[in-house]
């Protein structure tokens, strides 16, 4: 299979300055004079062994591949488009920016397609970017996918064997049989286990879910003793749940989006959706109905576990577990996404992260 080599013009030095980045505005897409040539090569050969993209630092010049999880062309002040692309691989993402692209070029690169990446990486603004000065397609045949698979399978199962566990622990008999028509469903774990728990925001990665729910589920049982009053089954059953409507909101077969029923219906009136039909199957299995209320405070949890009406949720929490389950969901997926940001940033020159726009927010870094 031949690749198509995109030899790419490098910008005047004025052009690739990161800094004009955030005046960037989005423009109708124009046909504009092409600026590249297109050439082919037969086979992959890279010059350096693959360094992933947590393992990238400042100057550092870059040839491998990539998967592209998104592409945007922008122009300009000045009308001139550019590529900007996130690049990943299964440690993480980077921004790549490509000088002098053209609506050409733009369509002839697809989501979810491997590049091979040559360019530089700087710091803009605390966070690493790439110049990218040259892009070739590859065939998904020339690269090992592993490397772009964000969680590895031992992971996974070690993941996977935790959670059976831990409902399994459970000791109300019906929420214990609720959990087990999931943990038996095939195709739901599957998907459960190679979900991401967002697009953008925490756990963003193809296994984010389970990580996330694992994660919450250990905090949730740290917690609960502390307060006899909470109904700890019911706590654990609501933290495996509340997200699980995720699993067909997303899209994660390789780049990470939304699909049509993420868009239309959304994780939370799916999850809804997904516990009923187990109930009743869980009814069935066991030849008892399974308890009204019980049932209606597990669906509580999931509807309100968002904590208010700007965030999704049709209902606030009202029950002592959908309230704790908000909080420690809250606490789970900011931790990640703050510890994330804290690790990734890169302005060496500062004891404080540049400002985060979803958190509304910089972070302290202190002095270490
Ligand atoms: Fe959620
Ligand atoms: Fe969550």
């Amino acid at each position: 299979m031949f690749n198509v080599l995109l030899a790419l013009a490098l910008p005047p030095a004025s052009q690739a300055c990161p800094s004009i980045a955030p005046a960037f505005v989005f423009r109708p897409l124009a046909a504009k004079l092409h600026s590249f040539r297109l050439t082919f090569s037969q086979s992959l050969r890279l010059p350096m062994p693959r360094r992933y993209v947590n393992q990238l630092a400042e100057r550092d010049s870059v040839d491998q591949v990539f998967l592209v999880a998104d592409k945007q062309l922008r122009a300009n002040r000045q009308g001139n488009f550019y590529l900007q692309l996130r690049l990943a691989d299964k440690t993480g993402s980077i921004t790549g920016m490509l000088w002098n692209a053209n609506e050409k070029l733009y369509g002839s690169l697809e989501n979810q397609h491997y590049l091979r990446v040559q360019g530089s990486t700087q710091v803009h603004n605390g966070i690493l970017q790439m110049i990218v000065t040259r892009i070739e397609k590859v065939d998904h045949s020339e690269v090992d996918e592993a490397d772009f698979q964000a969680v590895s399978t031992v992971e996974t199962d070690k993941l996977a064997a935790r959670l059976a566990e831990v409902l399994r622990g459970v000791k109300n008999l019906h929420l214990r049989n609720l959990a087990e028509c999931f943990l038996i469903d095939e195709a739901f774990m599957a998907k459960f286990t190679s979900a991401p728990a967002g697009v953008k925001n925490h756990h963003a990665y193809k296994g984010g879910l389970l990580h996330h729910v694992v994660s919450l589920m250990e905090v949730c049982l740290a917690v609960a003793p502390k307060y006899p009053e909470l109904d700890s089954d019911l706590l654990i059953l609501g933290a495996f749940l509340h997200d699980a409507g995720k699993i067909d909101e997303l899209t994660y077969e390789r780049e990470l989006g939304y699909s049509d029923e993420g868009q239309l219906i959304g994780h939370i009136v799916t999850g809804v959706s997904m516990v009923e039909e187990k109930a009743r199957e869980a009814a069935k299995l066991s030849g008892e109905e399974f308890p009204r209320e019980l049932l209606l405070r597990l669906k509580h949890m999931i509807v309100s576990h968002h904590g208010e009406y700007e965030f999704g949720s049709p209902k606030l929490p009202m029950t002592l577990e959908a309230i704790a389950l908000h909080h420690l969901d809250n606490l789970d997926a900011k931790i990640y996404s703050v510890g994330q940001i804290l690790k990734e940033d890169m302005s060496s020159e500062s004891n404080w992260t540049s400002y985060n726009q979803a958190l509304g927010r910089k972070f302290f870094k202190g002095s270490r």
